[in-house]
């Protein structure tokens, strides 16, 4: 096959950041996709519904002077923490918003110190949450540092998730960038109430990568990508076309500086090349077929939403990813597989 025509795919994972940082990111993922839940895990974090409007301006304004992406449409999350309340969250979804909440553990990744310490504090809003049909979208890993950081996700299906749907058997949930086959089995078991998404990178590297010729900064992200046994589960996963499973990118882009230093910090970009990679990963298990599901309709199905009208295609031609993607305050970027080639190119959108 040479070409790949799907519908516009939603990108249902994206740290788009704020000020010169996401005026750099943000027309990448735009570029690619029609929606994206935005993540609000910043600096300040995304607790009300007034901060998530005004993030959602600051989107909207940053892509106003091109045309091209007028039709991007950013869908907000709620970042709870342990004194998120329930009126807060009725109140930010029943006004739209909130599209979905976001649940951190406690210092379990960048900008997750405000958090949640603990999940029983959260019981009034997951009634609520239930009650409304508002997904709840999960970090799912303990940040417990007695605990090895390669166990944290399954130690978190197991001693979080598991008791909190049985509690609330109607709360949707999704179980964000999923690693581990022990997370792609709960997910299949639970298919009523839970779904995933999947990044690429998660499809692409495993943990021995982070490791090629000395350490990579650029491909450190968390939840840490696991054994190889894990990787080829999740390829499993998002190829078999299954409902549950969907895209969703994680690009979660820090500047050089930051990667590239004593305590670097985990996070892969890639708005650069997002489809291009998925295509990838779909064409060498022979799943081409199963990549339309995967990318654009099995997210909206889960959320309740319309699958997307209009086309993207991507064509059989190597490029080479940009080394880096420059900031206006004249800091950059280093995009995942930054210098590499890649087999496919998306090309104009409609096609
Ligand atoms: C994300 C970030 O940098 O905001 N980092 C990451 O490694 N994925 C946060 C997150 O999703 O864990
Ligand atoms: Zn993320």
């Amino acid at each position: 096959m040479t070409k790949i025509i799907i519908k516009r795919p939603d990108d249902w994972h994206v740290h788009l950041r704020d000020g010169v940082m996401m005026e750099a990111v943000l027309p990448y993922t735009a570029r690619q996709f029609h929606r994206a839940i935005i993540m609000p895990n910043l600096v300040n974090p995304i607790t009300t519904p007034r901060l998530a409007d005004e993030y959602k301006k600051r989107i909207l304004q940053s892509l106003e002077a091109n045309t091209e992406y007028s039709k991007f449409m950013p869908l907000m999350t709620c970042y709870l923490t342990d004194e998120t309340s329930g009126d807060i969250i009725a109140e930010g979804f029943k006004g739209e918003y909130f599209f979905a909440a976001k649940l951190y553990p406690a210092n379990a990744t960048t900008n997750s110190s405000m958090g949640v310490t603990d999940v029983k504090n959260l019981v009034p809003v997951f009634s609520v949450m239930e009650q409304l049909g508002m997904p709840l979208l999960i970090h799912g890993e303990v940040s417990d540092s007695s605990i090895d950081i390669f166990d944290r996700e399954y130690v978190f299906i197991k001693e979080i998730l598991m008791p909190l749907i049985n509690e609330f058997p109607k709360l949707k949930i999704v179980m964000e960038h999923i690693t581990t086959k022990e997370a792609v089995e709960f997910v299949r078991i639970n298919r009523k109430q839970v779904s995933a998404t999947i990044t690429a990178h998660h499809l692409i590297i495993n943990r021995t990568n982070i490791f090629d010729g000395g350490i990579n900064p650029h491909k450190y992200c968390l939840p840490i990508p696991k054994r190889e046994v894990h990787r080829l589960s999740l390829r499993e996963a998002a190829t078999s076309g299954d409902s549950c499973f969907f895209l969703g990118t994680d690009t979660a882009p820090h500047r050089i500086g930051d990667k590239e230093s004593s305590c670097g910090c985990a996070g892969i970009f890639s708005a650069v090349n997002a489809l291009e990679l998925y295509a990838q990963v779909f064409e060498e298990e022979n799943a081409l077929n199963k990549f339309e599901k995967f990318a654009s309709l099995n997210g909206p199905a889960f959320y309740g939403l319309k699958a997307n009208e209009d086309k993207v295609n991507l064509s059989k031609k190597k490029w080479r990813v940009p080394d880096l993607i420059h900031i206006s305050d004249g800091s950059s970027i280093i995009p995942f597989k930054a210098g590499e080639t890649l087999d496919w190119k998306m090309g104009s959108s409609n096609g």
